[in-house]
């Protein structure tokens, strides 16, 4: 009986811990507490987001910090429309996007569920029907009829009128597998010109291959679709695929969502709508190189990239390469050349990849971004582009470039640490 009770009690006890940050924490009352609460909880998601950008597995505290720090914005009256959102307006917006962003039913991290962002975008991102019929389904899927598929879209250009030819070449990417297979690399990307005229977007079709001998078919099929805005941007809109591969042969396909396989947070990787295409080298055939530089001067035609109203992508503030705002050398070299214009600061400073990659410009490279991608890009040779360094310098460079976005030092703090602190204004 004792034994019973003390257990009835210890259960109590753990249940009353377990719940206890939800009711136990009281708010920061005064104005001083709230900043002091601001400058603990900015240090801790700075952190939590610089641990899970170096590793996938610290995805899981960074998603509890997110939470635990937008639920007492929340509990404690402290989001949209109070005043310490008026002292904190970038910190407030920011938690507001990220946290609706790990809600499950918005993978796609927009800020409508991924039901509603596929049911309103359907008609940008479906795949055009020349690109379904059964003999290309057939053939786009190996590597081994790929000549095939690519005889028919020649076929398809001969009927084509000359602005509207299609513009396709095979590459392996440095940077992920397909969504079904993180293992498969290979694949075959079809620019698909738009019609303004009939309101039909610009589509990137991109068909993950299946590699030479392997058994397991890879099923992804992606799309993103540009549609060029009045006011000189392009709206990106984006949708994977997954065929199934039918006993009888026949390959049906159908949205990746619909199919309850999931779906990514394509943003983080493509914060410039389209990304341009850099290939493991000497995966491309010499005769479709070409192909590769037109499709990359196509992307840098398009205006600075915009998500429609799904994302905002200012809410996510400034990004990695940004002049950190108090950067000494910046300071003294404002305060030497006071004429000296802004930009050239920028480009005088080790990172100046914000003079490029810019709201305005390619988009800002903030977090939530991928490793992957901006790591290839600087150590890989691409960026800043048009630099000549040697290996060593760029590996330099990245690690400098990841440690001003994200340093947490309160004499030197980092690009985010600012910004979400509202000293960047
Ligand atoms: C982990 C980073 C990452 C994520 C997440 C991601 N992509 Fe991509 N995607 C890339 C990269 C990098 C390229 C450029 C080709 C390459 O290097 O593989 C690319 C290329 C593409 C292309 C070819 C056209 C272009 O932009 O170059 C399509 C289509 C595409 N992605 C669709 C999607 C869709 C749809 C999603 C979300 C469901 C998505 N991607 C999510 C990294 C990503
Ligand atoms: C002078 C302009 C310029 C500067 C400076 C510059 N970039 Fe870029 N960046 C570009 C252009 C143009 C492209 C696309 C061209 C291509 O790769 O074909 C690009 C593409 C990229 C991409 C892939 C697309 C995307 O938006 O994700 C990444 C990542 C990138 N740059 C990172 C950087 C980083 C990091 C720096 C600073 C070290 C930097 N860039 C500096 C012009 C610039």
């Amino acid at each position: 009986m004792l034994a019973h009770t003390s257990r009835l009690i210890l259960l109590l006890a753990l249940t009353l811990m377990a719940s206890a940050p939800v009711w136990a924490v009281p708010c920061p009352p005064t104005v001083a507490q709230q900043e002091a609460w601001a400058g603990i909880k900015v240090n801790a998601l700075v952190r939590a987001a610089r641990a899970y950008y170096e590793q996938e597995r610290a995805e899981a505290a960074y998603d509890r910090t997110v939470e635990d720090i937008a639920r007492t914005l929340r509990r404690c009256g402290m989001s949209g429309g109070s005043s310490f959102a008026a002292r904190y307006p970038e910190f407030v917006g920011y938690l507001q996007a990220l946290s609706v962003g790990l809600l499950d039913d918005h993978e796609l991290g927009f800020n409508v569920s991924d039901e509603t962002y596929f049911a309103e975008t359907r008609k940008y991102v479906t795949i055009p029907d020349f690109l379904l019929t059964p003999r290309f389904l057939k053939t786009v899927t190996r590597f081994e009829t790929l000549p095939q598929a690519k005889a028919l879209l020649r076929e398809l250009n001969k009927s084509r009128a000359p602005d509207s030819q299609l513009i396709f070449f095979s590459y392996e990417s440095r940077h992920l597998g397909t969504p079904d297979n993180n293992k498969s690399f290979r694949r075959l990307l079809i620019v698909v010109p738009g019609d303004p005229a009939k309101n039909v977007p610009e589509k990137w079709v991109q068909f993950g291959l299946t590699d030479p001998g392997a058994r397991v078919r890879t099923r992804n099929v992606s799309v993103v679709a540009v549609v060029r805005d009045a006011d000189q941007t392009t709206n990106t809109y984006f949708k994977d695929y997954f065929r199934t591969y039918r006993r009888n042969g026949a390959i049906t396909i159908k949205g990746r969502w619909e199919l309850g396989e999931g779906d990514d947070n394509c943003v983080t990787c493509h914060k410039s709508g389209v990304l341009p295409i850099f290939p493991v080298e000497g995966s491309v055939s010499s005769d479709e190189l070409r192909f590769v530089e037109e499709v990359n001067d196509r992307f840098l035609t398009y205006g600075p990239p915009r998500f429609d109203r799904y994302l905002d992508a200012s809410k996510f503030g400034p990004g990695l390469g940004s002049v950190r705002p108090l950067d000494p050398l910046v300071a003294s070299a404002r305060q030497a050349h006071a004429s000296f214009p802004a930009k050239e600061i920028a480009s005088a400073t080790s990172s100046a990849c914000v003079s490029c990659h810019h709201p305005n410009g390619l988009g800002s490279l903030n977090w939530p971004m991928d490793k992957k991608v901006i790591s290839s890009f600087v150590t890989g040779g691409r960026m800043p582009y048009g630099a000549e360094l040697s290996r060593r310098e760029r590996i330099k460079r990245y690690s400098q470039l990841v440690q001003d976005y994200f340093s947490i030092d309160d004499a030197r703090p980092g690009i985010l640490k600012s910004w979400l602190l509202g000293k960047s204004r």
